[in-house]
């Protein structure tokens, strides 16, 4: 059996510089056809410099791979309308953190009244630049999410020309306010739609599973699986693949991030061949970002076959998701 990707795309992904960069950078270019950089580096990707500066390392890390890296501001008050308007074109996007909800996130935002945020946002509405978000609050770890759902419902009323991207959505709360407002969309993990809570704390702890938002419910990822299964128009792939090296990971304080970016594809043909909807992965993993991000990445062609792809323990120092485990589909070729 195989299975034929058109230019799959990763809406959230996290490449790091330097020397990690260049190990994982190539790893993504090989089987994707563009994906959303994050811009959570030390310091946060915020001037134009920046952004073209990072583009660049991310081109010169992949080589000749065809491979589109579509840059990402990290979110700050102070932006002007002059600014964003130059930086526009540079830019998929602008990502906003709460301040410390997560890796590198330090320097996000701590005051969520849309008076502060508005200046920022009504300008992103004019130029037509879109918002995603990562949306925790800093309450109880298993709550951040739901918590942050009224800020989400208040930023798509007022900003109703904005379009709101929910990050890594973990809970049913939030798949139900998908639809709820015509402005919010929202990218879906490869792990978040594998784990619950239980596979990560439930017998010994599995620090490679770990990450932000954590994993819940059983309910939670059933309500995930419903709306990525179906190809909602509104969800995305977006694997949060989060490198970190083995040491930052097998730690007393052990960083968050699942690494996912190699095996991705393989672990999506299996999952959405097992639930029998596997004509529904090519809209899920490209077709539904190209309409929600009016995006035309390069053209690429990844053919799946249903044959055991065994993933290696570890790529350099990282250690991927499914490490030593066995996957029903492998990458047969890439055109
Ligand atoms: C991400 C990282 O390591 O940069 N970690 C994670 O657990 N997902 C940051 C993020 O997206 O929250
Ligand atoms: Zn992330």
């Amino acid at each position: 059996m195989k299975l034929v990707l058109k230019s799959p795309l990763d809406m959230h992904l996290h490449l790091r510089d330097a020397d990690m960069l260049k190990i994982v950078a190539p790893l993504s270019a090989e089987s994707f056809s563009a994906a959303i950089i994050m811009p959570n580096l030390i310091p946060p990707v915020s001037t134009k410099e920046a952004v073209q500066g990072y583009r660049k390392r991310i081109k010169e890390a992949i080589g000749g791979e065809k491979f589109e890296p579509l840059m990402t501001l990290f979110f700050r008050t102070e932006y002007d309308y002059e600014f964003l308007e130059e930086i526009k074109e540079d830019i998929a996007a602008i990502k906003l953190y709460p301040a410390g909800i997560t890796t590198n996130s330090e320097e996000g935002i701590d005051n969520f009244s849309l008076d502060a945020l508005a200046p920022v946002l009504e300008s992103m509405s004019e130029l037509g630049i879109p918002l995603c978000v990562h949306g925790e609050t800093n309450g109880f770890v298993m709550d951040r999410e739901a918590e942050f759902i009224p800020i989400y419902e208040r930023l798509a009323k007022r900003f109703k020309n904005l379009k709101i991207i929910m990050e890594h959505i973990t809970t049913k709360d939030a798949v139900e306010a998908l639809d709820r407002y015509e402005n919010l969309y929202a990218t879906i993990t490869l792990h978040h739609l594998y784990i619950t809570l239980d596979d990560v704390a439930g017998g010994l702890l599995k620090p490679h599973l770990f990450c932000k938002p954590i994993a819940k419910r059983p309910e939670d990822r059933m309500a995930l699986r419903r709306v990525a299964f179906s190809a909602h128009p509104k969800v995305m792939f977006g694997s949060d693949s989060a490198p970190h090296p083995r040491e930052k990971k097998e730690a007393p304080g052990c960083a968050a991030g699942v690494f996912t970016a190699p095996i991705a594809l393989q672990a999506l043909a299996q999952i959405f061949h097992e639930a029998g909807v596997l004509e529904n992965l090519q809209k899920f993993v490209s077709d539904n970002a190209q309409n929600i991000y009016k995006i035309k990445p390069p053209e690429k062609e990844v053919v799946l076959l249903y044959e055991d792809f065994e993933v290696p323990q570890s790529y350099s120092d990282v250690v991927p998701m499914f490490a030593g485990e066995k996957l029903k589909w492998r990458i047969e070729s890439v055109l």
